[in-house]
Formats: C-alpha cells, sequence, structure tokens
C-alpha cells in the first residue's frame, strides 16, 4: 500500500494504518551509550559490513566472525556462477507501459476481472459486474504471488509449464469498481450488492495456469481454479484457537472466522501450501466505544471505517462494527478484529479445503513470511514484518522437526512453536526476544511493564504489546523479507518511515522518506538461535542521499525508493521491487515504480522493469526452470490506462515476463 497516512482513516482511502505504537521503546542509541554515529553508518558498504559479520559478541559463531574482507578473499576463490548481470538496465520512465531490457518481453496475464470460475463471467469494462460475478473473477489489487508446478504435491515440483498461479489481492480501488463508484448517503453505504462486490474484489485466487506451444500463458477451466474472499469461512487454528478473546456473535466457540482481507505479501509452506499475510486490516473495522481496549487500540482501530461497511445493516456487514452492542462477546462483534491479522494457510491443490488462520505466527499487519532454508529433521523457521511506521521484525521457529513424509502439516509445525521479535544493537549484532507464556524472561518483562496475560493466546492476539514489553526495535516500516540460498543471509526491506524523529543504528536516517536495505546472518548459520550479527545492505534515494552494497551512491541505473518487494531467485539474485507514492512518484528523480536486480556477490543492482503509471511492482514468482518471471502490477493509477489502452480502466495485472531467445531469464 501507499505510505499516504493521512488517508487511513477517510473513507475510501487507500490505506496505510497510522502510526500505533505508542510504547516507551527507547531507539537503539538511547539504549547503548556507544552507539554508532550516523556518518558511520550511512558510510554504509564495507565499515558497516565489517562491523557486523566481525560478529562481535558472537565467540560461537566461526561464521559470522569471519571479517568481511577474509570472506570476500576466499568467495574469489569460488567458481561464480556469473560475472555480471546480464542484461542492460532500463531507464528511469513515467511511460504509461511495463518496460524491460531489449531481449525480454513482458505480457499482461489475468488482470483485475478476468472469468475464473463458476460461470465464468465475462469482464464489462463499464465495471458494471455483479457481486456474484465478482466472486468468479479475479479479485482487485494484486499482489503476493507463488507459482505452484503442478506436482508440487504429487511428485517432484519440476513441471514448469503447468500449475497453479495463487495470488493475493490486497485491497479495492472502489471508483474503478463500481460503474460510477461508491453509493454513499451521509456518509453511510447504502447499497448491499455494491459492498458484497467489494467483499469478493478481497482475498485471494487460485489460477490453473499452462504455457501453451507457443510459449503463451492461459487460464485453463478447471475445478481447482478458485476465489477466497473476505467472507470465506476459515478456521483458527494454534494458541488463540478458542480463546474467549476470538468468540463472536457469528462464532460462539471461537473457532471459525469469516474470510481473510489486505493481503500483502505471501509465503509458501515446504509441503505445497500457500500462505497469505493479513496486513492493514485494522481500517476494516469501526468502533464507537469510547475506551478501546488493549488488542484494539494498539493496532489502530478507529470510529470510521475505510469502505464503511459496517454503516449497513446485516450481519454479513454488522461484523465489521466492533463496537460492544451485546451483554457479552457472544452477542456482537468486539471480537472480530481479533480475528484478524494473521497468516492463512491455503492448500490451492483442494478446491474443497478450509483456509487456516495460524495463530501461533503472531498478530499485526503481516506483510509476507518467509521461511530459513527447510531441512529435514531441522524446526521450521520463518519471518515476518510488521509493516507499519515503528513496528517490528519477528521470527517464529517450530517446536517440532520437519519430516518431509508426513507433508500438510500433520505434526502442526505452524502451530506450535516460539514467536521471537527482533532487537537490533548497535554494535551490528542482535538478539532474538521470546513473547513466550511460559518463559521466565518473558514473564519478568510483563511484570517489570505491569502488563499481564492470561495465556500464550492472549499474549499473540496481543503480538505488537508483547513486543513492546520486551524491548523490541522500532523499524521503518519492515515490508518483505528474503532468505539468500547461497548464504542463508536474510535480507528485509524497510520501506520508509516518514514519523521517525530520532535514528538508530538499524533505521538511521530520521526520517526516513527514501527507505533501505537491512540484512543479518544468524550466529552460527543456527536459524532456531537468538543472537545474530546484521548490516545495512542498501540505502535507497537520490544520488546525493544513497548508498549501493559496495558504499557506493546510487546511480541512474539503480535509483530506487521505497523498496517493498524482495525475493531470491534460485541463482541467488536478489529482486527488488518499489512502492512509491505520492510527490516522490509524480516528481522525484525515481520515475514510476520499478524492480531491479542486485547481486550480492558483486554489489551490482541495476533497473529491471518500470511499471506504468501510477502502479506499485510487486509479487513475483519464477517457474522452476525460470523461463517464465511472473511479477504483479497493482493499481496503476494517475491517469494510466494500462493494460488495456485508451479510454478504459486501468487494472491491476500479473505480467510474464520471458526471454526472446526462449532461454532462462537470467
Ligand atoms: Fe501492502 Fe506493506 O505493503
Ligand atoms: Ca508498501
Ligand atoms: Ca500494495
Ligand atoms: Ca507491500
Amino acid at each position: 500500500m501507499s505510505p499516504n497516512d493521512e488517508q487511513s482513516t477517510t473513507l475510501f482511502g487507500n490505506g496505510d494504518e497510522l502510526p500505533s505504537n505508542h510504547s516507551g521503546n527507547p531507539h537503539i542509541n538511547q539504549l547503548i551509550n556507544q552507539g554508532l554515529a550516523r556518518r558511520q553508518v550511512v558510510a554504509g558498504g564495507a565499515a558497516i559490513s565489517a562491523l557486523a559479520f566481525l560478529g562481535i559478541g558472537l565467540s560461537t559463531s566461526a561464521a559470522a566472525a569471519e571479517p568481511l574482507d577474509a570472506l570476500q578473499e576466499r568467495l574469489k576463490g569460488l567458481p561464480f556462477k556469473r560475472n555480471r548481470l546480464p542484461f542492460s538496465p532500463v531507464a528511469v520512465t513515467r511511460a504509461d507501459t511495463v518496460s524491460v531490457p531489449p531481449g525480454f518481453s513482458a505480457k499482461a496475464f489475468i488482470p483485475w476481472g478476468t472469468p475464473l470460475t463458476g460461470r465464468y463471467p465475462a469482464f464489462a469494462e463499464d465495471a458494471s459486474n455483479s457481486a456474484q460475478d465478482q466472486a468468479e473473477q479475479l479479485g482487485m489489487h494484486h499482489d503476493g504471488m507463488h507459482f505452484f508446478p503442478i506436482d508440487a504435491q504429487s511428485g517432484h515440483g519440476k513441471r514448469s509449464d503447468h500449475g497453479l498461479l495463487v495470488l493475493n489481492h490486497e485491497y479495492i480501488d472502489a471508483q474503478l469498481l463500481h460503474p460510477n463508484g461508491p453509493t454513499t448517503v451521509d456518509g453511510k453505504r447504502t447499497v448491499a450488492d455494491e459492498v458484497r462486490k467489494e467483499i469478493n474484489a478481497h482475498g485471494v485466487s487460485v489460477v490453473e495456469v499452462r504455457r501453451n506451444a507457443t510459449g503463451d500463458w492461459q487460464v485453463v477451466r478447471s475445478p481447482r481454479n478458485r476465489r477466497i474472499t473476505a467472507a470465506t469461512p476459515m478456521i483458527i487454528a494454534g494458541p488463540a484457537r478458542g480463546h474467549a478473546l476470538m468468540k463472536t456473535r457469528h462464532s460462539n466457540s471461537g473457532t471459525w472466522a469469516r474470510g481473510t482481507q489486505n493481503n500483502c505479501a505471501n509465503g509458501h509452506t515446504p509441503w505445497g501450501t500457500y500462505l497469505t499475510c493479513e496486513e492493514n486490516w485494522a481500517g476494516y473495522f469501526a468502533s464507537q466505544d469510547g475506551e478501546q481496549p488493549r488488542e484494539h487500540s494498539r493496532y489502530g482501530i478507529g470510529k470510521t471505517s475505510r469502505y464503511g461497511w459496517e454503516t449497513l445493516a446485516g450481519d454479513e456487514f454488522q461484523r465489521f462494527d466492533a463496537s460492544r452492542r451485546g451483554a457479552d462477546a457472544s452477542e456482537d462483534y468486539r471480537n472480530e478484529p481479533n480475528q484478524f491479522g494473521w497468516i492463512v494457510e491455503i492448500d490451492p491443490f483442494d478446491p474443497q479445503s478450509v483456509p487456516v488462520k495460524h495463530t501461533a505466527l503472531g498478530r499485526f499487519a503481516h506483510e509476507g513470511l518467509v521461511f530459513a532454508p527447510v531441512k529435514p529433521g531441522k524446526r521450521l523457521v520463518c519471518y515476518s514484518g510488521d509493516d507499519a511506521q515503528n513496528e517490528y521484525i519477528y521470527k517464529y521457529v517450530s517446536r517440532d522437526s520437519y519430516r518431509p513424509r508426513k507433508s500438510r502439516d500433520k505434526n502442526h509445525l505452524l502451530d506450535i512453536g516460539t514467536l521471537y521479535v527482533a532487537r537490533f544493537d548497535a554494535d551490528g549484532t542482535g538478539t532474538w526476544l521470546a513473547l513466550d507464556h511460559a518463559d521466565p524472561a518473558f514473564q519478568s518483562a510483563c511484570a517489570a511493564a505491569g502488563v499481564s496475560f492470561a495465556d500464550q493466546g492472549e499474549v499473540l492476539v496481543n503480538t505488537r504489546l508483547a513486543a513492546d514489553i520486551v524491548g523490541a526495535t522500532k523499524m521503518d516500516r519492515p515490508e518483505w523479507g528474503a532468505v539468500n540460498p547461497d548464504t542463508g543471509d536474510v535480507y528485509f526491506t524497510l520501506t520508509n518511515n516518514s514519523s521517525r524523529t530520532t535514528g538508530d543504528a538499524a533505521n538511521p536516517r530520521s526520517p526516513n522518506p527514501y527507505g533501505h536495505i537491512i540484512r543479518w546472518r544468524e550466529a552460527s548459520r543456527d536459524f532456531a538461535g537468538n543472537r545474530f550479527a546484521w548490516d545495512i545492505f542498501l540505502l535507497g534515494g537520490p544520488v546525493d542521499d544513497s548508498r549501493d552494497p559496495n558504499g557506493q551512491p546510487l546511480n541512474e541505473q539503480n535509483i530506487l525508493a521505497s523498496p517493498d518487494g524482495l525475493w531470491f531467485d534460485d541463482e541467488g539474485h536478489l529482486w527488488i521491487q518499489t512502492d512509491m507514492s505520492g510527490n516522490q512518484l509524480s516528481n522525484g528523480p525515481f520515475g514510476n515504480n520499478q524492480m531491479l536486480v542486485a547481486d550480492p556477490k558483486s554489489g551490482e543492482v541495476k533497473r529491471f522493469l518500470v511499471g506504468p503509471l501510477g502502479c506499485e511492482v510487486t509479487g513475483i514468482s519464477q517457474t522452476p526452470d525460470f523461463k517464465t518471471l511472473f511479477v504483479n502490477i497493482q493499481h496503476p493509477d494517475d491517469g494510466s490506462t494500462w493494460p488495456d489502452g485508451a479510454g478504459k480502466r486501468p487494472r491491476s495485472a500479473t505480467v510474464v515476463i520471458s526471454r526472446d531467445n526462449g532461454r532462462r531469464l537470467l
């Protein structure tokens, strides 16, 4: 979403939540007197890399203790798969098209409204499709995405010409969704079918796709095609299942939920299921209560909602009204917001499967979920950022080990485990702090803060508060994470932060309009451990306020701002997608939103794609043969008519990228 904070609470604003971290957590440089001076941090490159990778305080870590120059020397002796990124950089542009380097092509695919299931209703260019039509068509605002080879669950998962493309529909543009925008009277919604259409334009699409003999991708009319919406029934799993804070008029047992919404980035499990992440969900609810409970206030639930769904009569809409209206929680929807902010698992290969909300992974504005390398006999480890200003980065470690033959998570790897939050220290090291009700350190932190939780379910519903208590580091809006397949280093985008008033080592600029990319290496490369070493990989921004991975200013082939999407291909290239908005997008030196490729080995960063006007570039996945790359273009705007051309409504769509010579992309 665009970081347009002023619009957060206005009807039909586009979205991000206002900052709601009012904790007294100090910034790093208040915590540690001998903090790194700002100029040392923004000097970037070797100095800070060496500091971090010296592994200060990591006496158990041989890997982390290796000085950077020694590491680089050692890497020189290794046979590199490549020397340079083999494409010409795309220039900054504000053209209303998708630009890729010579020798590559990009074709729009499955835009919003593409017929997908049921009656396969055709897209009406005047947006007159009904709510039911929308439930049978691709949703709006494509975001996180994964290509599952058709044999992902039944074989080796190597099929590159046939699979399930699963993608999120983050939010909607109500002006474009309806022929003449949404109908309102005195600030209230009056047309139920309009609101149902909005609910149905959210969620996830499962699309069976096949590459034909001429190399073009097509939608297969398959019983596997599926729409999951903001009304689809879901199971609640993990420690908060059945908790008193999860009970509603609809689900007296607190074990069922309706729908998933504001699904931003994604993940996928080693057993071939999709993970969709609920990000800016708080704005879908309103509460008229004078005093908000902590599980609302810490997430920014306000008196008005973004789309006004709760202003319509009927249970399907009233559930978005989180006010106390009945005698207890079984008579109203005061707890409905507690059923959102989770990671949701979807089995794309079973259209009858019920999606599962995994509460052990925490409740916050989940951007995405990225797994550390998965090894049989080892515990599962995954990372997720909370994308709001001054929020945190989390890690989850399963209690039990991954056993491939027990696929489909029979041992509940995503339901039984420990959630941690990151503290980045100024000396280039960091610590994972457990948010575990049974952990004495957590208990004493709670006691010191004067906060109590009855059980782990209550801790998880209040994940942000629990993280405040243990002293996590406030970050500049954590977006996507990615794990380097060659080194195991974890990279995270910190997209920007207009509200930062005090810089710290991990978030050195205040305010931070351009964003940066941080990375860390787990001590001893033990992903389940609780110590790490970190550094800053890249500072976004104009030439005079940026640093590339080698400590040099960004230049015309790679200036970027507001990094958001982040992904490693199998070859170890880091793909960076941007989500600039407002003035940065319309007037800055950066042009339209873009996608770049970085080679962490050489430090080279080059722009690979520029999207059409007003769009965000987000969502990325490859076929196993790497001859196809799928990328999403979200919310083309600002006069855009992409992809259909002059006079047409702009539509979010996937683009299919391939090489003209038919070879691997890179
Ligand atoms: Fe939906 Fe944080 O981007
Ligand atoms: Ca964003
Ligand atoms: Ca977005
Ligand atoms: Ca994003």
